[in-house]
């Protein structure tokens, strides 16, 4: 049975264009678009049609980095793929990224399945893995192909946490060398976690336990050396590398610097390294613990930088690394010794108003929002032209944004499970207004209308934004 809806009047916003259009869908794709008030739209006939006039009709956010119900020091990240997935929806994303993650002494295979029995059935929107490799063996690299012919096309690795997911030069290179061969992406976590536990080791014998010394101890210089590690290294390997949370001023220059070498380096950076700071990591009562995540924030000079590796292109794309905890009982894990709270912030409900923000502020412009936001992931992550755009043959995963409206971001009307927000209080203009996936309505005129277990599991083919 066909099912067609017709979205009309609003301004369609692609990575390309921005035309007033009329959006046809049927049976979950976009079957086509014409000029709004041509014989060519009036021609489009629907059983629902929904009025985008005076709104923005862009494609659904791609989140390419979440952790839902993540083990972290002790506890889980406190969003589950049901809570998350739906608070995703409510904030215009309608696909995420997540980790499944290798522990030491795993197969890259009981990861994964266990990430799949996670989310299954129990997502709002569609959702893809990337595998967290913490244990480069000779089984493990034979594993990286398997994962890559089956849609799971990208492996993270993480040069800081030693003892838990922390990889070597050794280990890395191989992995390298194998994504090389296979045509995986890896995605480095480019901190030197061995000088930063000497580092926290030695803040704690001089009794700085704050929040605020994980920032200090977790410096930029080890960020930007980690990264310019990891870029050798995969030029050694002839891999193609994405560098997960950017968010210091001298990491952007490493990547400025190789991709003016015109190797295939690529930047993601998320809306708390662009919005927020050290001031926020330094908030007297133990308040700084909302704002632990590594990398760390840094001093508001570094956002300057990031906005501007966005505009160059040296970053290409703002996931949120949606990683929550809750500060009642997980955060506080932490009180007395800052390297005990669990890393991570709350954010996959925010990023696409937070970055219409930037529009309003002039930081980006309205294309390059969508780009960074939804294209550019897409392309990267191998799901492109299915998600990222609009366009005919493409998934309508769609968003009637209202660019006008103005709220006020608050844990109180957040949809997150989290007792916080990183964001509380701060004003933007902008809102999700109808969320469609595959043509389904899950937030229609911001009611909740989805259901978990809508969203599939999406495989994903190999990077499409190779030089
Ligand atoms: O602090 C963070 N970023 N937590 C999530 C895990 C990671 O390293 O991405
Ligand atoms: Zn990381
Ligand atoms: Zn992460
Ligand atoms: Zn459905």
């Amino acid at each position: 049975m066909s099912s067609r809806t017709v979205i009309r009047g609003g301004l369609v916003v692609t990575a390309s264009d921005e035309i007033h259009a009329d959006v046809l869908i049927e049976d979950g794709r976009i079957a086509a678009l014409a000029a709004s008030g041509t014989p060519a739209a009036e021609a489009f006939t629907a059983e629902r049609t929904i009025d985008a006039t005076g709104k923005y009709v862009i494609p659904g956010g791609v989140d390419a980095h979440t952790h839902m119900e993540m083990p972290f020091g002790g506890t889980f990240a406190s969003d589950t793929f049901e809570t998350g997935t739906r608070a995703a929806a409510w904030g215009g994303t309608t696909t995420i990224v997540d980790f499944a993650v290798q522990t030491v002494g795993q197969s890259l295979r009981e990861g994964l399945d266990a990430w799949h029995a996670k989310a299954e059935g129990n997502c709002a929107i569609d959702y893809a893995f990337h595998m967290i490799v913490s244990d480069v063996t000779e089984e493990t690299l034979k594993e990286m192909d398997l994962l890559v012919e089956e849609g799971v096309t990208s492996f993270k690795q993480f040069m800081a946490y030693p003892g838990v997911f922390y990889s070597d030069d050794g280990q890395i290179l191989r992995a390298m060398q194998r994504a090389a061969d296979n045509g995986g992406l890896i995605m480095m976590h480019a901190e030197n976690g061995i000088a930063i536990d000497v580092l926290v080791e030695q803040a704690l014998a001089r009794g700085e336990t704050d929040p605020r010394y994980h920032g200090e101890v977790r410096k930029a210089l080890l960020e930007a050396e980690a990264t310019h590690r990891a870029i050798r290294l995969a030029q050694v390997a002839g891999a193609p590398l994405y560098v997960v949370h950017v968010s210091a001023m001298e990491a952007v220059a490493e990547l400025a610097r190789a991709r003016d070498e015109g190797l295939n380096v690529f930047g993601e950076t998320c809306p708390q390294y662009l919005f927020l700071s050290t001031d926020n990591l330094a908030e007297p009562d133990f308040e700084g613990a909302k704002y632990v995540c590594s990398t760390p924030l840094r001093p508001r000079e570094h956002q300057a930088q990031l906005w501007k590796g966005l505009r160059t292109n040296d970053l290409q794309v703002v996931s949120t690394d949606h990683c929550p905890f809750c500060f009642k009982g997980q955060k506080e894990l932490g009180r007395g010794d800052f390297s005990k709270i669990p890393n991570g912030l709350p954010g996959v409900e925010n990023r696409m108003d937070l970055l219409h923000q930037a529009v309003v502020d002039g930081h980006i412009s309205r294309r390059r929002w969508i780009e960074i936001a939804c294209a550019t992931p897409a392309r990267m992550f191998g799901l492109y032209p299915q998600k990222g755009t609009i366009a005919p043959g493409a998934d309508a995963d769609v968003v009637i944004y209202d660019p006008h409206a103005e709220q006020v971001i608050s844990a109180a009307t957040h949809h997150m499970n989290v007792d916080y927000s990183a964001y509380e209080g701060r004003r933007v203009t902008g809102r999700v207004e109808t969320v469609l996936s595959r043509g389904e309505t899950v937030i229609t005129e911001r009611e909740y209308t989805g259901r978990a277990g809508h969203g599939v599991y999406t495989p994903r083919s190999t990077c499409q934004y190779l030089n």
